[in-house]
C-alpha cells in the first residue's frame, strides 16, 4: 500500500462462498484505496479459509483474518438453517463483535457487513462514529422483488406478478422463497430480515454494475442511496489488474487448479461446456443421473464441478463412460476455467456470483436455477440480458436430458442466429463490467466515495 491508511474497516461475512467470494474482493478493493481491512469470518470457518489461503500462498494477503466466536466448532455444517442456528449465530457473533470493538483504538471507521446479518446495525451503533454498511450479495432486482412483497405488494405462491421497472414476472421467475417459502421458512424469514432497517443504515452496497439493472436501480435510488459497486471479481480478469492484485483463490474447498487447467489447455477453443452449480445447491438424485446422461448427449466436452457431497449421485461407471470427453472436478477454480479460451459456455445454476462472473468474462450462460434467488437471475439471463438460455423444467421441476440437449445445441452453436446474438450480448456486458470497476468507473467511484466518506464518518 505504501502510504499511510485513511481508514480503517472491519469486514463481516457469513460462512458461505458465495458471500465470503465478493466481501472478500471487496477488501482487496478497499485496500488499493488506501484502507487497512480487518477480513472478519466465523470461528467455525476460520480455520478452514486459513489453512487453504496459506496453502494457497495467500501468506502475503494485505489483510488480517480476525475470528469472532459464533457459538459452533469448527466444521459445523455451512448449510444449517434451523432457528436454533441463526439465534445463537446472531447472539454470539454480535457479543464477539462488540468485545473486538471495544479493545480496538482507534475504533474502525465502519463495519462492512453481509446484508443478511441486519442485526450488526445495533452493534455498530454502540459505538459513534463507527459507520455501518450493509453489503448485498444478491442483486438489486431481487432485493426490489422482496421489498414489493415485504410491502404487500403481491403474495406468497401468487403468478403474474406485475411490478415498477421489471418486465413482467411469472412465479417461477421469483425468488424461490416467495413462490415455494415451505421450503425453509427460517431462511425465507433471514431473507426478508435483509431489508428491515435498510433505512437506518449508513451504507447500502450492492454486487452489481449500473449498466445491468438500469431502471431498477432507478427504482432503488429514489428510496435508499443505493451504490453498486461490483463485479466483485479480481482485477485481474478485467482490464486492469491492480498493483500487487493476485486472485488468492481463497476457499472453503479444494480446488484441482492444475487438473482443470490441464484438461482445458488439451480441449479446442469454445468446446467445453462449464457445469457447476456453486457452493450450496443438491440435486436430487434422478435430477443428477438425468444431468449426466444429458451432458454425455450434447457430444460437448465438458467439465463438470460436483462437490464431494453430490459425487455420490453420479451414475455407476460414469467417469469412465465419458472418457476424455469430460471431466469431474469436486472444485474448480471457477474464474481461471470461465477465463479460459476452450470454454465454450457456463452451465450454472445462477447464484449471483456465478452469473457475474460470467457476465464479467463475457461468457454465455445455460441457467438450471435450483432455490433462494436463482430463478430471477435465470430470467434475467434469458429474457433481459439475452446472454443465454434457461432450462425448462416440467411441474415439478424435472429437467429432462433432451432438454439439457436442446439448450446445449442453442448455446454452443456459434453460427446460429441465437448464439450469435448471445456472444455479442455477453460481451456488450463484459464491457460495461470492465468499464465500471475501472479507474473512474461507476463503480469504482462509489468505492472512492465510501472511503472519503468513511475517513471523516461520524454520525
Ligand atoms: C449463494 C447464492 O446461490 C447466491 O445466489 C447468492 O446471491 C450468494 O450465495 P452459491 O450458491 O454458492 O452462493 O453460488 P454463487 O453465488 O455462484 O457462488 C459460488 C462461488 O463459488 C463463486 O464465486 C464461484 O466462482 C465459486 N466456485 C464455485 C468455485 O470457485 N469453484 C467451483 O467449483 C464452484
Amino acid at each position: 500500500m505504501g502510504e499511510e491508511a485513511i481508514a480503517n474497516v472491519l469486514v463481516f461475512s457469513v460462512p458461505i462462498q458465495g458471500h465470503i467470494n465478493p466481501l472478500l474482493q471487496f477488501s482487496k478493493r478497499l485496500i488499493s484505496k488506501n484502507v487497512t481491512v480487518t477480513f472478519l469470518t466465523t470461528s467455525s470457518t476460520h480455520n478452514n479459509i486459513i489453512r487453504r489461503a496459506t496453502a494457497g500462498g495467500a501468506a502475503a494477503l494485505p489483510l488480517s483474518f480476525v475470528p469472532l466466536d459464533d457459538g459452533f466448532e469448527e466444521g459445523h455444517p455451512s448449510n444449517d438453517s434451523s432457528p436454533e442456528y441463526f439465534a445463537k449465530f446472531e447472539e454470539n457473533v454480535s457479543r464477539s463483535l462488540s468485545q473486538l470493538i471495544s479493545s480496538m483504538e482507534p475504533k474502525p471507521n465502519a463495519v462492512v457487513y453481509d446484508s443478511c446479518t441486519p442485526w450488526i446495525l445495533d452493534v455498530c451503533r454502540k459505538y459513534p462514529g463507527v459507520a455501518a454498511a450493509s453489503f448485498f450479495t444478491q442483486c438489486s432486482t431481487v432485493n426490489a422483488i422482496y421489498i414489493h412483497f415485504l410491502r404487500g405488494e403481491f403474495k406468497e405462491f401468487q403468478d403474474d406478478v406485475i411490478l415498477p421497472a421489471m418486465p413482467p414476472l411469472k412465479g417461477s421467475d421469483l425468488p424461490v422463497f416467495l413462490y415455494d417459502n415451505n421450503l425453509c421458512r427460517p431462511l425465507f424469514e433471514l431473507t426478508c430480515s435483509q431489508f428491515k432497517n435498510v433505512d437506518d443504515i449508513d451504507f447500502f452496497l450492492v454486487n452489481s454494475f449500473d449498466e445491468l439493472e438500469v431502471e431498477v436501480l432507478e427504482w432503488m435510488k429514489n428510496q435508499w442511496p443505493v451504490k453498486n459497486i461490483g463485479p466483485m471479481i479480481p482485477s485481474m480478469y478485467l482490464d486492469k489488474r491492480l498493483a500487487g492484485d493476485k486472485d488468492y483463490g481463497i476457499s472453503l474447498f479444494n480446488a484441482q487448479v492444475n487438473e482443470c487447467l490441464d484438461w482445458l489447455d488439451s480441449k479446442p477453443p469454445g468446446s467445453v461446456i462449464y457445469v457447476s452449480f456453486g457452493s450450496l445447491a443438491v440435486l436430487k438424485d434422478d435430477q443428477m443421473i438425468e444431468l449426466a446422461a444429458g451432458l454425455k448427449q450434447t457430444g460437448h466436452n465438458f467439465l463438470w464441478a460436483v462437490r464431494e457431497t453430490e459425487t455420490k449421485k453420479l451414475p455407476n461407471n460414469y467417469i469412465e463412460e465419458i472418457g476424455e470427453r469430460g471431466l469431474i472436478v469436486n472444485w474448480s477454480p471457477q474464474l481461471q476455467v470461465l477465463a479460459h479460451k476452450s470454454t465454450g459456455c457456463f452451465m450454472t445454476h445462477c447464484g449471483w456470483n456465478s452469473t457475474l462472473e460470467a457476465l464479467s468474462i463475457g461468457v454465455a450462460l445455460i441457467g438450471m436455477p435450483a432455490y433462494s434467488d436463482q430463478p430471477t437471475n435465470a430470467k434475467f439471463i434469458e429474457d433481459v440480458w439475452k446472454v443465454g438460455v434457461r432450462v425448462k423444467a416440467d411441474k415439478d421441476g424435472f429437467v429432462t436430458k433432451e432438454e439439457i440437449v436442446r439448450c446445449a445445441g442453442e448455446v454452443m452453436d456459434e453460427t446460429s442466429e441465437k448464439g450469435k446474438e448471445t456472444r455479442k450480448n455477453a460481451l456488450r456486458l463484459m464491457e460495461f463490467a470492465k468499464e465500471a470497476l475501472a479507474e473512474g468507473g461507476n463503480s469504482d467511484k462509489n468505492i472512492v466515495e465510501f472511503v472519503a466518506k468513511i475517513a471523516s464518518w461520524f454520525w
